[in-house]
């Protein structure tokens, strides 16, 4: 495991280390050059759509959130959220899984692409890839994930349908941190939505997305001011 000075482990509360500059490269010449070391670059992992990566490009732009997109990977050169991130100026990278031997194989370059570019905090937005070990230990207690549905409850695909299916009365959204089980690390925020009667999929599903755009950014501020703790699964803001 790698330490980055920076990422945001428990422990690691307050103010950052103020920066270094000089010491570091920038990695986009013709940018306004970042103060280093970074502390608050994120890194955006896509498969799709990219909604959530739009909520959080927004929260910057508008100041709700105190970061900077370093890049956005999607396994899929298809996904529609790469051209949002393009039409953010922010690097994109393509990166398909076959292309990879294994799951370590591929772990280990995103790994690589996301510390390579500064990053200190993932964020899993509609990836549709399970990350292994590998790849966690290199980002200790910093890879977050937005799920929609209240977990423990319905985790994995269509949580919204399962929801739907079961007949629960109320449903959510939840962003937690990533471990190598699916949808099961501890939980930073959760929103709730009341289900209606005559609800389809798709209109939950919107009721819950909108709470995803929501809670995601904040959680993800959150989780930068490094001023957390967590004791077993649960997770306090200080
Ligand atoms: C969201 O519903 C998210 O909760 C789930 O995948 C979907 C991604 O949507 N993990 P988008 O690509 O962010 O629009």
């Amino acid at each position: 495991m790698s330490s980055n000075a920076g990422t945001p482990e428990p422990g690691n509360h307050g103010t950052p280390e103020p920066g270094n500059p000089g010491t570091l490269e920038p990695r986009n010449p013709g940018t306004p050059e970042p103060r280093y070391p970074e502390t608050r670059a994120i890194g955006v992992l896509i498969s799709g759509r990219g909604s959530n990566l739009q909520a959080i490009i927004d929260a910057i732009a508008a100041g709700r959130l105190d970061a900077r997109v370093a890049v956005v990977i999607s396994n899929r050169g298809d996904a529609a959220g790469l051209d949002r991130a393009r039409a953010a100026g922010i690097e994109t990278l393509v990166m398909p899984h076959r292309a990879y031997p294994d799951r370590a194989a591929y772990d280990g370059a995103l790994a690589d692409a996301l510390k390579s570019r500064g990053v200190v905090l993932v964020c899993l937005a509609g990836f549709m890839r399970l990350l292994g070990a590998t790849f966690i230990d290199e980002f200790p207690n910093a890879v977050l994930n937005v799920h929609p549905s209240l977990l423990p409850a319905f985790p994995g695909i269509d949580g919204q349908r399962q929801a739907l299916e079961h007949g629960v009365k109320v449903a959510g959204a939840t962003v937690h941190f990533v471990t190598p089980d699916l949808d099961a690390g501890p939980i930073l925020l959760q929103a709730t939505v009341p289900v209606l009667d005559g609800d389809t999929e798709a209109a939950l599903s919107a009721r819950i997305l909108a709470e995803e755009h929501r809670i995601y950014p904040e959680a993800i501020g959150r989780v930068l001011t490094g001023r957390w703790r967590l004791e077993g699964r649960r997770v306090t803001f200080l």
